[in-house]
């Protein structure tokens, strides 16, 4: 018999380990032969750790599992799929899986991700075996038919990107992915790194066979130990079998990835940044132009993309731009693998055609909240993304649709809160979270962020007192309290359209949202038009 057991940080952290472990003594102890697989986690992580048996008609799916269940398990006949409290029948006929379109997740909780013979049988390599027999053109071409978009947030055509390596002209070009995730309440590129290591690899080489480069970098944030483990052995591996290396696939044309440890700020995820942590310095912005495609790592051309821009290049090259162009609407085309996170009573990872609503998502998917009180926010795009109150829920989930409503669909991460939040507070930490992560190269972002601490403090009147000791802070009149909402207002302004990057460019987003969607939480009777 065949049992999976993940080997995901997310079901390592409730105890996969443990539960692996009490299942192979226990099956010793009973005289059942066993094979247990550490798989990637399908991504419902509410049930995670989540265990599947495989039986002649699929998985069946039992979690979440402790080791103290597996007694009970193993006398239910959960061996040969049978029915336990656990027990959720066949993992594919579950709601939250069946309905989801997964194409850059397909294999996610399927194979071993290190295992190179399992990423074969499943389409692996597919996508680099056509895209070695094209000419670099003609992969960009493929890319930029299928209409995929930027997956970090900013949603750049990827295939324009490549072009303007492609024409660059010099000896020495770069490939880098940005891995240093750290928006919050998402995972899906440290579930690719952990999961399907090879996807990133494939679709990485792709593109430097494209470009002509022949160096790549993965710039995976410090908090992610096992997705660097995970990345470096699938990187050794796929060298020694000749995806990697002086000749890919016998080519002659040479590729080579390495894996570098990122530097632990928030900022490093900005793509300048990020370049200037890799050369080994610290991490600051830098001006653009020169974009990076053309002056990148080390002065020369370089193509960054996000984990997943680089993920869903494989399918594409694959099964051809219609294949993928057919999913999503409007200019959003394909899928997004979303991450639910926050107080939801189903988190995980749901991969859809693009259109579909935030609604759909929290109630649909992850069931709502998980305290079962009434949901009050939700914030998508990270900590620099908007707060959608419940009237735009039902606005489809399109790059267009949200950019007209001021808001960001970013890495597709939403983040929950129920009723009990405090949106000022929330806006405060926008704000705070600014002051701690700014580079300091400007003025708007490095001081505004803290003068935007003081003034919402000022708004919903707490007191600095604990912080600085000083008490500076009357209770403001009727009129000093709509003048210090001016004055965050201004300030916002000043953020938005004065910061070089997207870091102080972008805090205004959950503040300005929060201040006009929940006024009353700020002490204001009315939403005040922008
Ligand atoms: P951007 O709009 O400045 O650039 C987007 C990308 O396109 C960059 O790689 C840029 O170099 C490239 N580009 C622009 N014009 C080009 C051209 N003509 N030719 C070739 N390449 C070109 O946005 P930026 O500052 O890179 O990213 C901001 C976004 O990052 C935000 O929208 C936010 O959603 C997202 N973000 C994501 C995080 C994560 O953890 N995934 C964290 C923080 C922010
Ligand atoms: Fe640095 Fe902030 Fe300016 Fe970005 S906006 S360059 S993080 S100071």
């Amino acid at each position: 018999t065949t049992i999976f057991v993940p080997r995901d940080s997310a079901a390592l952290a409730v105890g996969a380990d443990e539960v692996a472990q009490a299942l192979a003594a226990e099956c010793a102890r009973r005289g059942h032969t066993v094979q247990i697989v550490r798989n990637s986690s399908r991504g419902m992580f509410w049930l995670e750790p989540l265990m599947e048996v495989q039986t002649p008609e699929g998985r069946v799916a039992y979690g979440p599992v402790a080791p103290e269940d597996v007694a009970s398990l193993l006398d239910a006949g959960a061996l040969t799929g049978g029915p336990h409290a656990l027990g959720h029948g066949l993992t594919e006929a579950m709601p939250y899986l069946a309905r989801q379109e997964r194409l850059t997740f397909k294999r996610m909780g399927i194979t071993d991700p290190l295992s190179l013979s399992d990423y074969e049988a499943h389409e692996g390599w597919a996508g680099l075996k056509r895209a070695i027999t094209m000419d670099g053109a003609a992969v960009v071409a493929e890319v930029l038919d299928s209409g995929l978009r930027g997956r970090g947030g900013a949603a750049f055509p990827t295939g324009i990107k490549w072009q303007t390596v492609l024409r660059a002209q010099s000896l020495q070009k770069y490939v880098v992915c940005n891995a240093d995730e750290g928006d919050s309440g998402t995972f899906s590129d440290r579930m690719t790194l952990e999961g399907d290591p090879y996807m990133l690899i494939e679709g990485m080489a792709i593109s430097a066979l494209a470009v002509g480069a022949t160096h790549g970098y993965i710039y995976i944030r410090s908090e992610y130990p096992h997705a660097v483990a995970v990345m470096n052995e699938a990187i050794v591996r796929a060298t020694a079998a000749g995806y990697l290396g002086e000749s890919v696939l016998g080519s002659g044309r040479a590729f080579h990835l390495e894996v570098r440890k990122a530097a632990g700020a928030y900022v490093c995820g900005e793509e300048t940044a990020m370049l200037e942590s890799i050369e080994g310095k610290r991490g600051v912005v830098r001006a653009k132009p020169p974009l990076p495609a053309l002056q990148g790592l080390f002065g020369q051309p370089t193509v960054i993309n996000n984990v997943i821009s680089f993920a869903t290049v494989p399918i594409i090259l694959a099964r051809g731009a219609a294949f993928y162009r057919d999913y999503g609407m409007g200019r959003s085309r394909g899928t997004l693998p979303f991450q639910l996170a926050g107080n939801i009573r189903q988190g995980g990872l749901v991969e859809k055609a693009f259109g579909l609503t935030l609604r759909e998502l929290v109630f649909d998917f992850g069931g709502g909240s998980r305290s079962g009180r009434p949901v009050k926010a939700v914030q998508v795009g990270g900590p620099l993304g908007t707060y959608l109150p419940e009237s735009q829920w039902d606005i489809p989930l399109d790059y267009e649709a949200y950019a007209a409503v001021g808001a960001v669909v970013g890495h597709g991460g939403l983040v929950v809160h129920d009723d009990t939040a405090d949106m000022a507070a929330l806006a405060r930490y926008a704000m705070e979270f600014c002051a701690l992560e700014s580079c300091g190269k400007c003025t708007p972002c490095r001081i505004g962020s803290t003068r935007g601490v003081e003034v919402i403090d000022r708004i919903t009147q707490r007191s600095n007192d604990r912080s600085n000791g000083r008490n500076d802070q009357r209770i403001p009149s009727h009129q000093d309290h709509a003048h210090q909402v001016e004055l965050l207002r201004d300030l916002c302004e000043t953020m938005v359209h004065g910061s070089l990057c997207a870091m102080g460019g972008m805090t205004p987003y959950p503040v300005l949202s929060a201040l006009n969607h929940y006024p009353a939480d700020f002490g204001i009777e009315a939403a005040v038009p922008v």
